[in-house]
């Protein structure tokens, strides 16, 4: 049986170029006790992998030269298995890399459920995209009812579930995303009460207008000058929450907040968070997710691209802006 493997060759500086990887073909071995050989399906494709081939001190080690390129999360079938627990058939959920074939001793992975949700939602909605926006919010963020929330990133994976649980909890729900689509998606779909298009308008004119009140909650996906324009609309006891920076990820130069002096003036708080800090309530969100989604309270998108030799053309995506909601590389068919 012939494995390919997405192997990390160079680390880039700026915005990864083509051959930054290239995909191998290796036999899979045999397996040895306690093992077992996953048939991976979907692949998530995360902003957070560029961060992960920098060779810099962060929440976990980079991906090293020569290595497999991580994935934070795949989806696949166990086709043999010398594991007591996972038996060939089972769907399994954990982090099999960007790879057709995986061979894990079950450390971190998971049995998950076909008749439950379609398998590519354990990977959105109710996988780590979901938790993220459920405890940057609600733990991080900590809102109350009737505040005002902005949110940048607001029509990808975790800022379109933000959106959602926001309204749920009773806040007025602002989404900051490029383009008129995008925009429209926010409000007719994600269930914020206005959007921003930070392409085509001037942001922190569109802030004072559409927050004002001021701004209590900024859940932030994007740094930048984005979240500068946020700050300067922060109120008394505001939060960011920092999620992500994705307008910094290939900047080889990362600008820091100028406005950061309102968090003094306002008394506020800026928190970074990473979703693994809350790995032990996982099961928390996913029941609580899954009950908003079966409720219709909740939707999520996800956008399906398929083939490993596509990996490159898909990872640009992400910062392009040519996707909605979740990005999944189907590398098998299911
Ligand atoms: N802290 C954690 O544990 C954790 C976990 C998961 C994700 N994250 C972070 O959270 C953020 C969102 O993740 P995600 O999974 O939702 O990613 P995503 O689906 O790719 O969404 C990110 C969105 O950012 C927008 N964007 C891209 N480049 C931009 C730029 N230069 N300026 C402004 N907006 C830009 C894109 O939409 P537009 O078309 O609107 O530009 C994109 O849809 C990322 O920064 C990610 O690293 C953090």
């Amino acid at each position: 049986m012939k494995n390919k493997q997405l192997i990390l060759t160079k680390r880039p500086l700026g915005v990864p170029d083509a051959d930054t990887w290239h995909l191998n073909e290796a036999d899979v071995p045999a397996l040895e006790d306690g093992e077992f050989l996953v048939e991976n399906v979907f692949v998530s494709i995360d902003p957070t992998m560029r961060g992960w081939i920098n060779d810099r001190k962060s929440y976990m080690p980079p991906v090293a030269l020569g290595e497999v390129m991580r994935a934070a999360g795949t989806v696949g079938k166990v086709l043999q298995s010398k594991h007591e627990d996972f038996l060939p058939g089972h769907y399994v959920l954990g982090s099999g890399g960007i790879q057709l074939y995986t061979i894990s001793n079950g450390k971190g992975w998971h049995r998950v459920d076909p008749t439950l949700a379609p398998l590519h939602k354990y990977l959105s909605v109710l996988g780590m995209t979901g938790f993220t926006a459920y405890f940057g919010l609600l733990d991080v963020g900590q809102p109350k009812t009737g505040e005002t929330i902005l949110v940048s990133g607001a029509a990808g994976a975790v800022g379109s579930i933000v959106g959602q649980i926001g309204k749920i909890k009773g806040c007025r729900m602002i989404g900051i995303a490029g383009g008129e689509e995008k925009c429209r998606k926010l409000i007719e779909t994600y269930q914020y009460d206005g959007a921003i298009d930070y392409k085509s308008q001037k942001v922190s004119t569109k802030i004072k207008e559409l927050c004002p009140e001021g701004v209590d909650i900024y859940f932030d996906n994007v740094g930048g000058d984005i979240l500068d324009a946020a700050l300067a609309r922060l109120n008394f006891k505001g939060r960011v929450v920092l999620c992500g920076g994705i307008s910094q990820y290939n900047a080889t130069s990362v600008k820091g907040p100028a406005n950061y002096l309102s968090l003094l003036a306002n008394r506020g708080r800026m928190e970074g968070f990473i979703v693994f800090d809350f790995a032990r309530r996982y099961g928390e969100a996913a029941k609580q997710l899954a009950e908003w989604v079966a409720a219709g309270d909740i939707y999520s998108d996800e956008q399906i691209e398929k083939g490993i030799e596509n990996f490159y053309p898909t990872f640009l995506k992400l910062f392009s802006g040519e996707k909605t909601g979740k990005l999944i590389l189907q590398v098998n068919d299911l």
